[in-house]
């Protein structure tokens, strides 16, 4: 157990690795993969992870680089980037070059790679929506595919990867479908709007939009370089519309999210804060104070520990409102 991965996940958890090795091209990935005799995890930006235990194997982290401007056509710019580019640079890039489709998912943790993995969103856009294809190597045979959208089956917070697929492919590269100007804004989440509104703005450009979620996000989730956390740590669930009327009834307060075929999504943050787990505080876990869905290591948090706290939740919620909640961060083991 010779390195530490504390400065590569974002809960800040202390564990070890037997071996560490950096992955910068897919040739690089193909050779390491014929030699690799011990298990190993890949690893993006560490945003959605949460560490139980030291790794019995190899960390390969992907580093992959670079951002390309791959076509342009009257409408519409092609735009590929590595695994292993920070997703916040590539929404900047984007923005600064006029490209927009990205400008809601600014600030997200993480890299690239991960973000089709489990359908990245926030503030009303999903990554399904600008996704064009990807490139993989698939762990069996050391090949390259090129995946297309439809293949990746996406869902909320979810893909082809974590599921058929799941453990099979190491995502290498993505590409994007971005517009070019006049852009379509998305302006549908309520605290965008507002954002805009205090600051006198009303014929947003996409900067304006990026610096308005940039801003949102700052104010209510943790920074983690501040305080340990990997976002919303449960998905919102989904219920069907019988148990949806018998809470209702019962929480006349409950917010809710009619879906097109008749379900209903709930925030998960609001069934947490009514089951008395906001801002709570054992040992060095804990949820933010602002955001009860975010579950945060205010220092030297074990793993464990957070996990056992994410179970109590889970068992709060579900005695309260016969709700399972799913957990979004993956556990490694
Ligand atoms: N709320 C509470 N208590 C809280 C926080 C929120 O009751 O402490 C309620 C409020 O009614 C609020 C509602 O929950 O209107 C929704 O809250 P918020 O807008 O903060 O969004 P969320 O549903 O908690 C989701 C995503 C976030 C994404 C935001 C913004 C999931 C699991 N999470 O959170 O994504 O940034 O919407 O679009 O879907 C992530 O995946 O890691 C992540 C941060």
């Amino acid at each position: 157990m010779n390195k530490s991965l504390r400065a590569f996940n974002t809960f800040g958890i202390e564990a070890y690795a037997d071996q560490f090795i950096e992955i910068n091209s897919v040739a690089q990935l193909q050779g390491v993969l014929q030699e690799i005799t011990q298990p190993f995890y890949i690893l993006g930006g560490g945003s959605n992870i949460l560490l139980l235990n030291d790794l019995k194997g190899v960390v390969l982290k992907m580093s992959i680089p670079a951002i390309k401007i791959e076509q342009t056509f009257k409408h519409t710019v092609y735009l590929s980037a590595g695994a292993g580019v920070n997703w916040h640079q590539l929404v900047l890039f984007a923005v600064e070059n006029d490209l927009g489709g990205l400008e809601n998912l600014s600030l997200i943790p993480g890299t690239v790679g991960a973000s089709p993995m489990q359908n990245i969103g926030a503030y009303g856009v999903e990554i399904k929506e600008v996704f064009h294809r990807l490139e993989a190597v698939e762990i069996a045979t050391g090949k390259i595919k090129i995946f297309r959208k439809k293949e990746l089956a996406f869902g909320y917070r979810n893909s082809v990867f974590k599921n058929k697929l799941k453990g099979k492919y190491i995502i290498t590269k993505v590409w994007f479908k971005l517009s070019k100007p006049p852009h379509r804004l998305r302006l549908s989440y309520g605290a965008i709007q507002s954002v805009l509104a205090d600051s006198g703005i009303d014929q947003p450009t996409i900067r304006d939009i990026s610096n308005a979620v940039i801003k949102i996000r700052s104010e209510k989730l943790p920074d983690p370089r501040d305080i340990g956390n990997a976002g919303s740590f449960f998905k919102n669930p989904v219920i069907g519309p019988k148990l949806f009327t018998s809470l209702y009834q019962q929480y006349p307060k409950l917010p809710h999210y009619p879906q097109p075929d008749g379900t209903v999504k709930l925030p998960a943050a609001w069934l947490i804060e009514q089951c008395g787990w906001k801002g709570k505080r054992i040992g060095d876990t804990g949820t933010h104070i602002r955001q009860a869905l975010v579950l945060v290591n205010y220092g030297n948090a074990k793993g464990a520990e957070i996990h056992a706290l994410a179970l109590k939740i889970q068992e709060s919620v579900r005695q309260k409102f016969k709700i399972s909640l799913e957990m979004e961060v993956n556990i490694w083991d």
